[in-house]
């Protein structure tokens, strides 16, 4: 509710323009029209709804039950179409038989995840033959930093196994909230990533890394032609990734 109610997610602005995506996703799927598309970790559905508004036939996984009815109540005011499914999205195949042309994550889910295997044969399962999976992130680099700190220090490993813990006061998405995050995450190197894609018989397509992030998630990010940036920018802040599954698969 903090983050639906949030001027991070500006639901005024996104009732009016119905496009919570960036231009990275947008740019790499293109025309989704009359396209079934899986959005895996969907929050509260801004960017599911997005995709349906643009002609794309929706299912949003999540697993939070409160991200999910305020995701069909914003599907219902809106009157955009698009099917909500409350579940771990490593079970995504025990809830949805259905098989999608693409299948879509962004911005801050993997992370919530400590082994990419699973999640990897899950969307080579979901796709069609033929079909692509498309990730945006954050980079891995990026979340090797403590930025509780200031100036933030490099305090986690690359590939860390072990989980990381924070506590901090508000939330991304609300930073002056009266209320106190703790978060175990996971930090997923580029080789784990790409690796479990392959291992699961998924193609790698295309992969990018960027220096401009659509969000200024880390501290004193500066802002240039829509982007965020890190100061003395030494290091990537976003990875995309495009994964097709064979004809034949
Ligand atoms: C940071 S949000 C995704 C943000 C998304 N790009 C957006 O802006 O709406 C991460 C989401 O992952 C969900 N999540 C975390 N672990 C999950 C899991 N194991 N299965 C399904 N959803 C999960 C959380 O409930 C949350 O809605």
């Amino acid at each position: 509710m903090l983050h639906y109610n949030s001027e991070f997610y500006d639901k005024s602005a996104f009732a009016k323009a119905k496009n919570s995506l960036n231009h990275y996703e947008q740019d790499a799927l293109g025309d989704v029209t009359g396209k079934n598309l899986l959005h895996l970790q969907c929050h509260f559905g801004q960017d599911s709804l997005s995709w349906a508004h643009k002609g794309a036939q929706v299912t949003g996984v999540d697993i939070s039950d409160t991200a999910i009815e305020l995701a069909r109540k914003l599907s219902k005011e809106l009157e955009i179409p698009a099917r909500f499914v409350c579940c771990n999205v490593l079970e995504t195949s025990d809830q949805i038989e259905e098989k999608f042309d693409i299948v879509f994550t962004s911005y801050g889910t993997i992370g919530w995840l400590p082994d990419l295997k699973p999640w990897a044969q899950m969307i080579a399962q979901r796709l069609k033959p033929g079909g692509r999976f498309y990730m945006v992130e954050f980079h891995p680099i990026a979340w090797m930093f403590d930025y509780l700190t200031m100036p933030a220090t490099m305090r986690y490993h690359y590939a860390q196994q072990e989980a990381i813990h924070e506590e901090y006061q508000g939330s991304y998405a609300s930073p002056d909230a009266t209320i106190k995050s703790e978060e175990y995450g996971w930090n997923h190197s580029l080789s784990e990533v790409l690796q479990s894609l392959i291992d699961a018989g998924l193609h790698i397509e295309n992969i990018a890394e960027h220096d401009g992030s659509p969000y200024n998630i880390f501290p004193e990010m500066e802002k240039r032609d829509g982007l965020f940036y890190l100061e003395n920018q030494l290091y990537p802040t976003i990875f995309e990734i495009m994964v097709v599954k064979s004809n034949h698969g």
